[in-house]
């Protein structure tokens, strides 16, 4: 059995530390729980996007988990395709593959391959998008009958893959259907997601979709519309055995119920319009 634990949206920093609290309980639940490897599913800082320091201690905040790990980029960390403030672009995805790594690659354990995708790239339309698709199609192509996971920030979808644009939500249907359609055609078994700071855990078309709880902070009514899943604070532990898989939400003990609404114009300040 290989134990993979999925942590996210713990947007840490040091200048604004204001969920900083809530990493060392996270920490402390990762040494007990002793996993073999810690995905970080993004958003792992609070403006790595726009803060050199913000991601280098990113880096280091992850190193403390004494774990081998791997992360893939949120919103916050390297901005996102089409947002006028933070497009994600060259010196941004530069800045996290310097001190955190690649924002996309592949792990094989047991009986998968896992493969961690950039989503802030999802419809970027241009070349870097190009190539993770050439790559994904590389890595699924040659996966010799392991199971395929995939791990990235953004849903494709919230509940319907047929649905329109949920704007900040979820995944666009442009390049959602290019995705939807390499799930189908690679028989995907899982796609696990972060960025909605809630947990869940659905099955559709022989596709299990987790959304991994935040470990930082809630998102109230007014800054998040009535949304599937169950708004609570924690980890995804995952155990794959063979081709099968075990996966549970655990609730982390010592967890503050930070809510984003008491300090959302300290952390993410309303921006001009320019
Ligand atoms: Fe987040
Ligand atoms: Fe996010």
């Amino acid at each position: 059995m290989v134990r993979v634990i999925q942590i996210s949206d713990t947007h840490l920093s040091r200048s604004k530390a204001h969920f900083a609290a809530n990493w060392p309980p996270v920490c402390d639940w990762v040494r007990r729980r002793k996993p073999d490897l810690v995905i970080h599913t993004g958003d792992l800082t609070v403006d790595g996007a726009d803060s050199e320091a913000d991601m280098r201690d990113g880096a280091q905040f992850m190193r403390e988990l004494r774990t081998p790990w791997l992360a893939v980029p949120g919103n916050h960390d390297v901005g996102e395709a089409g947002n006028p403030h933070q497009p994600i672009d060259a010196e941004r995805l530069a800045r996290w593959r310097r001190h955190i790594g690649d924002d996309r690659w592949s792990r094989d354990i047991e009986g998968w391959r896992l493969i961690g995708l950039d989503s802030m790239l999802f419809g970027a339309g241009d070349d870097e998008e190009a190539r993770q698709l050439a790559w994904l199609d590389e890595v699924s192509s040659s996966a010799n009958g392991r199971r395929l996971a995939w791990f990235t920030h953004r849903p494709l979808f919230i509940d319907d893959p047929a649905e329109g644009d949920m704007g900040y939500w979820s995944v666009k249907p442009a390049p959602r259907a290019k995705l939807l359609e390499r799930i189908r055609r690679d028989d995907v078994a899982i796609v696990a997601t972060g960025h909605l700071h809630k947990w869940r855990d659905y099955r559709l078309d022989g596709c299990r979709y987790i959304w991994g709880a935040s470990s930082g902070f809630l998102v109230g009514p007014d800054n998040q519309p009535d949304l599937p899943g169950e708004k609570r604070l924690g980890g995804a532990i995952f155990e794959f055995t063979g081709t099968g898989v075990a996966i549970a939400h655990e609730d982390v003990s010592g967890l503050a119920e930070y809510w984003i609404d008491d300090v959302l114009h300290e952390v993410y300040p309303p921006r001009g319009a320019a």
